[in-house]
């Protein structure tokens, strides 16, 4: 053999083995891609992001969830019900905390915890996925803004306000020829006079159980009477003072002459809103969510709402109340928690929210949608009242001071205390946590 003959056939072989070789990669090539992306993309599970939520509110949330999950094939967003109490819910949410891992991608968070959660480094901040996306926080009520910032950054988008309310069996007032009343005397005055005549059962039902709800109706009688709880601004307590003493004691006199049924020192707001609903009472401390519920019920069209009542000299004011989304530290999928807090965010998703449950929009231009206002007529007045609230002190010592004022609250109502030693004792125990 020629070495030319040798040199051809040994190119020859050459060239069939870079085409083998070429073959070999091409297949490896192909197979690593059939199964980096091609296979996971079929059998990749999507991500899930949990949240926690009062079951009442969980339960009305679940036409928003479908509506997420299906439009999100790589997310699935899961509730899980919590209590109604939105102390228990809080507390909750601090234990899985604490324990570290927390089992929630996403807190719901009531507008009070905003300072612990952030001090204590549970959330992460939300700002900079705003600066990045289309969400327009000047679209926002104030109130809810400054509620989710602490120390200058956002923790909790705001998805719902709240307002306490009076509201009044308008039936019940006209057999009586009353108008509603402005003044706390005249509420006292009119479910007496109604009461004695045999055409009410009870005049004024409220919160009285110890827990959250009974520290936010509180903060309205307070700013009734002109008096407050803790300035945020210079931590001053102001329970000791004789306007707030005299708060507590209106409460207590309600009870004292049968307006209100002794069962509301136990109370939360669906046990008032039942009593409400179930017999003929003439007024009732409660959230505008009781609208609509109380409209599907015996009294439907026969009552209205109104801010509540003050003292002649003082204004009235409405509790700030209000929840909103924040994104828990740990989560090991803040870009898919994200996702949920922009579907949120958008007006059609919460617009068909208010349209079915009543609660109070967060979005000030809500309050004037025709839709709503066609369902609801008092949205318009209800934004002034809302924009004008009382707010319970953001510190992060919050559910401290909550929790103080509840106790000695519930030793007035209970005939325990006086009004002066139970505020006075208060005032006190508050000032040495507030370290002042
Ligand atoms: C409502 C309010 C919330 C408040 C709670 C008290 O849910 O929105 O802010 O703390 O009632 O029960």
């Amino acid at each position: 053999m020629n070495i030319r003959k040798l040199t051809g056939n040994l190119s020859k072989r050459f060239s069939k083995l870079q085409k083998i070789q070429r073959f070999f990669i091409f297949l490896l090539a192909s197979l690593a891609i059939t199964f980096l992306w091609v296979v996971p993309a079929f059998t990749q599970q999507p991500v899930t992001i949990s949240v926690m939520i009062q079951t009442l509110e969980g339960t009305q949330w679940q036409p928003i969830v479908q509506g997420f999950n299906e439009s999100h094939d790589n997310i699935r967003l899961e509730i899980i019900k919590g209590p109604n109490d939105t102390n228990l819910v809080e507390d909750l949410y601090t234990s899985a905390f604490l324990l570290g891992d927390a089992p929630y991608d996403l807190a719901y968070m009531d507008i009070v915890w905003v300072p612990k959660f952030a001090a204590a480094g549970w959330l992460q901040p939300i700002d900079e996925y705003i600066e990045t996306s289309e969400v327009d926080l000047s679209e926002y009520l104030n109130g809810d803004i400054n509620g989710g910032t602490y120390n200058g950054s956002l923790y909790r988008m705001p998805f719902r306000s709240d307002g306490g309310m009076l509201y009044y069996r308008t039936d019940l007032l006209q057999q009586g020829g009353y108008e509603p009343p402005e003044t706390f005397t005249e509420l006292m005055q009119i479910s007496q006079d109604l009461q004695d005549q045999g055409i009410a059962d009870w005049g004024y039902v409220w919160q009285g159980k110890q827990y959250e709800g009974m520290s936010a109706m509180f903060v309205e009688i307070l700013e009734g009477h002109g008096a407050y709880w803790i300035d945020p601004e210079t931590r001053e307590v102001g329970l000791d003072r004789p306007e707030a003493i005299a708060a507590a004691e209106f409460l207590y006199q309600t009870i004292q002459d049968g307006i209100s049924p002794p069962g509301v020192t136990t109370y939360a707001e669906e046990e008032t809103r039942r009593l409400f609903q179930n017999t003929d009472t003439v007024f009732l401390r409660n959230w505008p969510y009781v609208y609509p519920l109380a409209q599907d019920s015996e009294i439907s069209g026969q009552f209205a709402i109104k801010p509540m009542v003050h003292e002649p000299q003082d204004s009235s004011g409405a509790c700030q109340g209000g929840w909103g989304l924040g994104m828990v530290a740990t989560t090991s999928h803040p870009d898919e928690a994200w996702e949920v807090i922009q579907y949120f965010n958008q007006p059609d998703v919460q617009r068909q929210f208010f349209l079915e449950t009543g609660y109070v929009p967060a979005r000030k231009s809500l309050f004037n949608d025709p839709e709503l206002v066609a369902q609801y007529s008092y949205y318009p007045d209800l934004l002034n009242v809302v924009e004008n609230s009382a707010l319970r002190p953001p510190i992060a010592q919050y559910a401290q001071a909550s929790d103080i004022l509840q106790r000695y609250l519930s030793a007035v109502i209970t005939g325990e205390m006086t009004p002066e030693a139970a505020m006075t004792a208060a005032a006190r125990e508050t000032r040495s946590v507030l370290g002042s």
